[in-house]
């Protein structure tokens, strides 16, 4: 069990920052952190790992081969290329709404859909963050905004301690300890972007994730609270909600709403490839 749910690794490609907070900005860099996690692989040093590969020749291998190395000169910076590179390559697309908006499709999308496409980019106002583009959709701003759950009392009424635990560790440059401490400590994870930024105003602010495949990706929010999709929406709709803007949707225009939603799911299994799924 860790603090955050785990975030889908589709079209990570297009991803500028990683995490829920952003802490990251290259898969190589991330790569190596969940390998040497005491709460994920919990590989003691890198040299364990590489001790670890010795015993696998055809991981080992395909290690070779992606970076174009000898068997014998496997270093772990190879190890993170290796599995950066298999990250890059899962990439998902041609769902309906894509076909509709994209590939000038009319009956891609069901009226209904179409409905609920004309409530997220217009009175619901969802497109501001979960952002569409002229030839392509990613329904991510890549920026980082409070979302619908309140920070919790144990982080606000202690914020002075556990913001200057962070900030030791930032100073010191020691990543791989803040790393283990947002997957462990609930608290700490719960300061979302301050802890890439270390700006108060960050506190609570998450990464926007993509809505691709958000239908068939429960539970949702960056610490899974919530369960289902229809929960989702109404959660969403109440925190962008506010006295300047207020979003009324009944309850016909919700299910609009949703029926959109479900046209982002690409179609196969995304997980083979995009040759199999485009
Ligand atoms: C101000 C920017 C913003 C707007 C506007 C916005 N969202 Fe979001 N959305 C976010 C952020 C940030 C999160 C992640 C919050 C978190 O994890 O605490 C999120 C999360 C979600 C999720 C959960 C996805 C997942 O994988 O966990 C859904 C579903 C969603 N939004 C739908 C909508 C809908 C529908 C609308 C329009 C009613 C909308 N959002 C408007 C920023 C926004």
């Amino acid at each position: 069990m860790l603090t955050r749910r785990t975030p889908s690794l589709l079209n990570v490609v297009y991803r500028p920052a990683l995490f829920w907070d952003g802490r990251e900005s290259t898969l190589e860099a991330q790569a190596l952190s969940p390998l040497l996690g005491p709460a994920e692989h919990g590989f003691v040093t890198p040299e364990a790992l590489m001790d670890a590969l010795r015993d696998h020749p055809s991981l080992r291998a395909s290690v070779a081969t992606a970076c174009d190395v000898k068997t014998g000169e496997i270093r772990v910076d190879h190890v993170q290329r290796a599995l950066a590179a298999y990250e890059r390559s899962l990439v998902s697309g041609n769902a309906p709404a894509d076909r509709y908006l994209y590939g000038q499709e009319n009956g891609a999308l069901s009226a209904q859909a179409q409905r609920g496409l004309a409530l997220f980019r217009g009175r619901a106002g969802c497109s501001a963050c979960h952002t569409l583009g002229d030839r392509t959709a990613l329904y991510t701003d890549n920026a980082y905004h409070p979302g619908p759950s309140p920070i919790p009392n144990s982080v606000l009424s202690r914020l002075q301690e556990l913001a200057s635990r962070v900030t030791e560790l930032r100073q010191r440059g020691a990543d791989a300890e803040l790393t283990a401490l947002v997957s462990q400590n609930t608290d700490i994870a719960a300061l979302g972007r301050y802890v890439a930024t270390l700006d108060p105003a960050d506190i609570g602010r998450f990464r926007t994730p993509s809505l691709r495949n958000v239908a068939v990706n429960a539970p949702y929010f960056h610490d899974g609270k919530v369960a289902a999709l229809d929960e989702a929406i109404d959660a969403e709709l109440y925190a962008r909600h506010d006295a300047r803007t207020p979003i009324v949707l009944t309850t016909n225009e919700r299910a609009d709403l949703k029926a959109f939603l479900e046209a982002l799911t690409s179609p196969g299994d995304p997980a083979l490839g995009p040759d199999d799924t485009m």
